[in-house]
């Protein structure tokens, strides 16, 4: 078992599952555990939560534990994490220093640090988290990173074997217009989790958002382990025919990182064409539709899409939190990373 969940990627199929029938007995109340009695866990926000910070520290009191919310350059210091640098500008505290007092102190370390959208080459390596897990002596969550948003997916795929049963089914992930380019860490984890699950998945966006190239390699890899199948389309209608699975966010291109502008003004086109509304949706096989939340009503998804029975994002939501118990009760029972 890895020590730390940075990414679905460093789990097989059969602990990823483990871990969903864990949540599932969270959820209905079958499990009534409480790993974390006399232990705390920080949580390390760099940027702005609802979902992933309240039901992280919910989770950690309903496990019996005390969360830590700790956030750089607001409440706490600002932290390098480059090493080998001369720390004479802005920052105050090297992550190395950082990580090793919180693990004198907590059971796990949780964090969340987006992509700046500046720099692709550099933000894809994930040098902040990955420089987290690197010094820490106690298991690392993933909390959203530029590259990886392991504990959304693994709530995605709780949600879809709960509303639609185990086993195989077509899911569609599409791009939709959003007046600014967002980061990839969503449809990156989700695109990975629904083929290491086994499902049929097809990618819609349009030309110039593509996912990462060695992502979409370790994608088709996994698919191949998993019996998967992955198809990616510029057709943001066809995408949506005999979809049971209908999973929007938008998120900017790569080749604009550093230049908001010119992904602005080059998704301007696709404006109320990638959007996901009620004529799309009876293209599918009665698909649910998904999305990680916030989302911006009738510039992704229309009113009456997200108010319909077919939505599933609040349980999708709620399922944050019940997973995130499974994760953390995997990986915080024994004595942290050896
Ligand atoms: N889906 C998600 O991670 O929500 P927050 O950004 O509100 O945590």
């Amino acid at each position: 078992m890895p020590r730390d969940f940075l990414t679905t990627g460093d789990w097989t199929r059969d602990e990823l599952e483990e871990l969903i029938e864990s949540a599932l007995k969270f959820k209905s109340g079958d499990d009534r555990r409480m790993p974390l009695v006399g232990r705390s866990i920080a949580l390390v926000f760099f940027n702005p939560s609802l979902r992933t910070r309240a039901s992280m520290q919910v989770g950690v009191f309903e496990l019996g534990g005390n969360a830590v919310v700790l956030e750089p350059g607001g409440t706490s210091w600002t932290i390098e994490h480059r090493d080998g640098v001369v720390m004479d500008t802005d920052k105050t505290e090297h992550v190395a220093e950082f990580v090793r007092v919180l693990g004198r102190y907590c059971a796990g370390v949780g964090v969340r640090t987006f992509a700046a959208l500046k720099n692709w080459e550099e933000e894809r390596l994930d040098p902040i988290l990955n420089a987290f897990a690197k010094y820490s002596s106690v298991p690392v969550i993933n909390l959203e990173s530029a590259m990886h948003h392991p504990c959304q997916a693994m709530a995605d795929m709780m949600t879809v074997r709960e509303k639609l049963g185990a086993g195989r089914k077509r899911v569609l992930m599409t791009w939709a217009w959003h007046p600014l380019p967002l980061p990839m860490a969503v449809p990156n984890s989700f695109a990975l989790a629904a083929v290491q699950m086994g499902h049929e998945l097809t990618i819609a966006h349009p030309r110039g958002y593509e996912l990462d190239e060695d992502l979409m390699r370790e994608i088709n890899e996994r698919a191949f382990d998993a019996g998967a199948t992955v198809s990616v389309t510029n057709d943001c209608e066809e995408a949506f025919d005999g979809a049971e699975v209908v999973y929007a966010k938008s998120w900017g291109a790569r080749m604009f990182y550093g230049s908001p502008e010119e992904d602005m003004e080059e998704r301007a086109q696709y404006r109320g064409k990638w959007i996901v509304d009620e004529e799309k949706m009876r293209r599918t096989n009665s698909a649910i539709f998904m999305h990680c939340l916030p989302v911006r009503r009738n510039v992704i998804v229309t009113d009456g899409v997200i108010d319909s029975t077919s939505s599933v994002v609040i349980d999708e939501a709620e399922n944050r939190l019940h997973v995130q118990k499974a994760i953390m009760a995997r990986l915080i029972s024994g004595s942290g990373k050896q």
